[in-house]
């Protein structure tokens, strides 16, 4: 099979890479590919095998037997993502009680009183604009993962920095040195966490024995940490990002969730499935060799399952280039498949529907101010989502709507 060089595409792809992903499906659902960051590998791109592939454990998580070693689990510890069961079970199994369905629901209010503390701060702004990341999309995420773990103290600006980079890195030195600064800022919060213990999830992790006896060991816990405190706010912030920024370039369907706030789960939903946070899922690798739909990928080589093509395949979704927030969109894998299914999925639903609800019903003009083509998205594969959202509205205690 020939290698498409997806190199050559560049800031494009990046901007909008689905045209490029259907061009792929159109040719068969899977195909050898060579990436910017991370050179040549295997790439899912049709919906059924990606979710097939995403079920089968024939695609591994742990690399270790391949001798790699990803920055995550030399600096910080080992975790749910690179594990595979017995290993992924335990670890799993330690967080899942708190990310049920009805423990999430319970933080609902907690949610709306953030959403509202910061659209007031946005809607007080004299000149009617606003970076919606800045204003809303990151803040809420990162305080609710925050407040949750026990870490209210974070020192967001540099998390916020460091976490971009490990998840859409500019550049292999940039991306090694976040991980390392991201690494010894854990390692201290949790060395005073274990001092000052509290009422709060990282407290309860760093007392916490298993089922066999086993505690979590020192570097289980920072990767821990790590994995729920990123997982837990970037992807959310492209929610609402990618999310509102769909509705705003589709002023048909923001029109039919402005006149019915009961579409909202929907709405949700088909923000995830038509631009979802989450590009790719995380790497797999062969144990043997598997046949994909004809197609057999050799055993001990990296696959990645494209997430955003998988949504956007016209065999499982009729016309899925359209974004219609009353589609059917059972299936999407925007939160992934199988084992690795998305623990923080309930709070992410959560957090998206009192964010988009709140924000429209608020700001009952709001537009984008800015170019939806020209603005400033996150590098890589594994994100999708822009830097900045400019928007305006009409300031509160203002007649005139903001120019
Ligand atoms: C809209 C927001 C979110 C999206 C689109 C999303 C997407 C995903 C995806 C696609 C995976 C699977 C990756 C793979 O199989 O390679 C995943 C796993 C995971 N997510 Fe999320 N996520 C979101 C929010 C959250 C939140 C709020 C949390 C908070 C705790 C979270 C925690 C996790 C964890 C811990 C895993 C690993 C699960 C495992 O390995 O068993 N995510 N997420």
């Amino acid at each position: 099979m020939d290698t498409v060089d997806l190199t050559v595409y560049g800031e494009e792809f990046t901007a909008d890479p689905y045209p490029f992903y259907a061009r792929l499906r159109e040719k068969g659902p899977v195909h050898r590919v060579r990436t910017a960051d991370v050179g040549e590998l295997w790439l899912i791109v049709g919906h059924d095998q990606a979710r097939a592939a995403l079920a089968d454990t024939r695609f591994a998580k742990d690399s270790r037997a391949l001798g790699w070693l990803s920055y995550d689990e030399e600096l910080l510890g080992r975790h749910m993502l690179v594990s595979d069961p017995p290993e992924h079970t335990r670890l799993r199994k330690l967080v899942a009680r708190e990310f049920t369905g009805r423990r999430v629901e319970e933080l609902a209010p907690r949610v709306e009183e953030i959403t509202t503390g910061l659209l007031d701060a946005m809607l007080a702004r004299p000149d009617g604009t606003a970076d919606l990341v800045e204003a809303l999309a990151y803040p809420l995420p990162i305080t609710v993962i925050c407040e949750l773990l026990g870490v209210p103290d974070l020192d967001r600006e540099a998390f916020r920095a460091w976490s971009n980079e490990v998840v859409a890195p500019t550049g292999p030195e940039a991306e090694r040195s976040a991980f390392e600064e991201l690494a010894a800022y854990l390692h201290e919060l949790i060395e005073d966490k274990r001092c000052a213990p509290g009422d709060d999830l990282m407290s309860a992790l760093i007392r916490t024995t298993s089922e066999d006896g086993d505690r979590l060991s020192r570097p289980e816990l920072s990767g821990m940490a790590f994995l729920l405190l990123i997982a837990g706010h970037e992807t959310t912030v492209n929610l609402i990002s990618n999310g509102v920024r769909a509705l705003l370039t589709h002023p048909d369907q923001l029109a039919l969730l402005r006149a019915d706030m009961g579409l909202i789960d929907g709405a949700v939903e088909e923000m995830l499935r038509y631009d979802g946070p989450v590009e790719t899922a995380t790497f797999r690798f062969t144990t043997e060799p598997v046949d994909v739909a004809g197609t057999v990928i050799p055993a001990r080589e990296p696959v990645l399952v494209a997430l955003a093509a998988a949504d956007r395949d016209p065999g499982r979704f009729p016309e899925a280039d359209r974004f219609d927030i009353r589609r059917d969109t059972r299936g999407h894998v925007a939160f992934g498949h199988g084992l690795h299914f998305c623990l923080g999925a309930p709070l992410a639903r959560l957090e998206g529907r009192v964010a988009v609800r709140a924000l429209l019903e608020r700001c009952p003009d709001l537009a984008l101010d800015a170019d939806p083509v020209k603005l400033d998205w996150l590098p890589g594969m594994l994100m999708r989502g822009v830097r900045r959202l400019p928007v305006r509205f009409t300031p509160t205690g203002s007649g005139t709507p903001g120019a």
